[in-house]
């Protein structure tokens, strides 16, 4: 049975209790097979996974990217169960000191995983004791003080790294050339995410109809973990508001999720005041991200992984070199039926015909 070493610093997911970890841990697919979407990589790592099996080797270390909530840890996960593995989960930010990674590799079992979150936070130092350790399982220590320094290398375990990380680019080109497969998360389907819903409302015993699960899905941002929350979030108010007997349908789901304020594009009340602060505060944009960061008193991060991604995949935010633009499409989501102002960036990017 594979061991789940989880490492917490608070950090890796700031929006989640213990609770919610705790059901996370429920509803997780334990194998390949229950992996709902992304099946290019799914496609892609069974072979890696086969093959590894086939000759008793650890898997080529994994880079996962994509924004938050799309299953990366889930991911790692499902191989260490394939795998039969250890799994050593923790963030960059709780591996600041040498120590903490030098502990972390000399923990290792023959064919352990490490998932390392937020891989791009890495400082130099931490980096630099990991590519030996990638590349020929090994760590370079040094002993002794200035001319007296002798450096011992310590052979490894053979194991694998799966790094996470929601902003490939800012990975150092020599960590990323060290993975043998990265692979991009993409968001998922109406689709996947009914799926989704409905795997989950199964395991935690909720009723649910296809549509009621479908009006979950579409406002889910494409996000499996927004999926599984708002589940849990419409089955209380079903529960309050309309009995402890009643199953979720699409007229109460919908109910709640309107009070819940995301609306039918599946944006929360965040969502819709960077949109409107871009239009009513900087003519549709192009506007720096330091500015509308202060403007609408959201931290920087937090408006790059969380809702630019979405709202970029939606067609409604584009990011220029001048800064970030509203699209048309922003636009009447959020004044239905008012005509973009004249002299606004909108303006060139409007279509032809005339909004209704
Ligand atoms: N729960 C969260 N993500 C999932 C996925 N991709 N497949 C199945 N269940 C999930």
């Amino acid at each position: 049975m594979a061991n789940i070493i989880r490492q917490r610093n608070g950090l890796t997911e700031p929006a989640q209790t213990d609770f919610d970890l705790r059901i996370e841990q429920t509803i997780r697919p334990k194998q390949l097979e229950d992996y709902i979407g992304q099946s290019q990589l799914k496609e892609t790592i069974r072979i890696s996974l086969d093959a590894a099996k086939q000759r008793s080797e650890p898997l080529d270390h994994i880079l996962l990217y994509g924004p938050p909530g799309l299953g990366k840890t889930t991911m790692a996960l499902v191989l260490a169960a394939e795998m039969e593995a250890d799994i050593h989960i923790t963030s960059a930010p709780a591996l600041e000191r040498p120590r903490d990674i030098v502990g972390l590799l000399m923990a290792l079992k023959p064919g352990s995983i490490i998932f390392i979150d937020e891989i791009h936070r890495l400082n130099k130092v931490t980096e630099e004791i990991l590519y030996p350790a990638m590349e020929d399982f090994a760590l370079d220590r040094t002993l002794g003080k200035g001319h007296m320094t002798k450096t011992l290398r310590v052979p490894l375990p053979k194991f694998t790294l799966i790094g996470a990380t929601t902003k490939a680019g800012s990975i150092s080109s020599p960590l990323r050339d060290r993975f043998g497969i990265v692979y991009r998360l993409n968001f998922y389907t109406i689709e996947e995410l009914v799926q989704i819903v409905m795997r989950s409302a199964t395991i935690l015993n909720i009723q649910i109809t296809g549509e009621g699960a479908e009006a979950i899905a579409r406002r889910s941002r494409g996000t499996p973990r927004i999926a599984n929350r708002l589940l849990r979030r419409v089955r209380d108010y079903v529960q309050v508001r309309r009995g402890p007997e009643e199953g979720i349908e699409v007229s109460s789901a919908e109910e709640a999720l309107d009070l819940f304020e995301i609306d039918r594009m599946g944006l929360d009340p965040t969502d819709r005041l960077l949109l409107s602060k871009i239009i009513e505060s900087f003519g549709g944009g192009p506007v720096g991200i330091e500015t509308l960061a202060a403007a609408i008193g959201e931290d920087i991060r937090t408006i790059e992984d969380i809702y630019e991604p979405f709202l970029m995949q939606a067609g409604m935010l584009q990011r220029t070199p001048r800064g970030r633009m509203v699209t048309p499409k922003a636009y009447q989501h959020i004044f239905p039926g008012v005509t973009p102002p004249q002299s606004s960036a909108l303006q060139q990017s409007l279509p032809l015909e005339p909004l209704s």
